[in-house]
């Protein structure tokens, strides 16, 4: 019975061991995550990146605007769709009440916001400054 006892918490001990060890594991991928360079990019495909393209919704994946860069008529509101597992969010290179200043969202949330002045507004994601995009207003 004795031996029994001492094996079943010298068990206990490995198990706890594991989990401690998994959630370790966790929390330094997760740190990662947020230091992750940016994707390469082919130069070649940039032509493809940088072409505006009429939407209204931009979606958020790989740590990529997708579109790159859109445009749109003053008045519209532009809608972001985080479909990454990390959070995201977009915010005005050139701070302005005109230009967006989102919170950060999680994945499958959020985040819209209506131009109402023409004009050329980059942002970028704040956590991953590397991640770019361009929403061009007009009249
Ligand atoms: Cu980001």
């Amino acid at each position: 019975m004795k031996r029994n006892t001492g094996l079943f918490i010298g068990i206990a001990v490995i198990l706890a061991a594991g989990v401690i060890a998994v959630a370790v594991i966790n929390s330094s991928n997760k740190d990662n995550n947020k230091s992750k360079p940016a994707p390469s990019q082919n130069s070649s495909n940039s032509t493809d990146n940088s072409n505006p393209v009429d939407a209204t919704a931009v979606s958020i994946k790989n740590y990529m605007f997708d579109p790159m860069v859109i445009k749109v008529k003053a008045g519209t509101s532009v809608t972001w769709t985080n479909k990454d597992s990390v959070q995201h969010n977009v915010v005005a290179d050139t701070a302005s009440s005109d230009a967006p200043k989102g919170p950060l969202i999680g994945k499958g949330q959020t985040y819209s916001f209506k131009f109402n002045k023409a004009g050329t507004y980059s942002f970028h994601c704040m956590p991953h400054s590397y991640m770019h995009g361009t929403v061009i207003v007009t009249n």
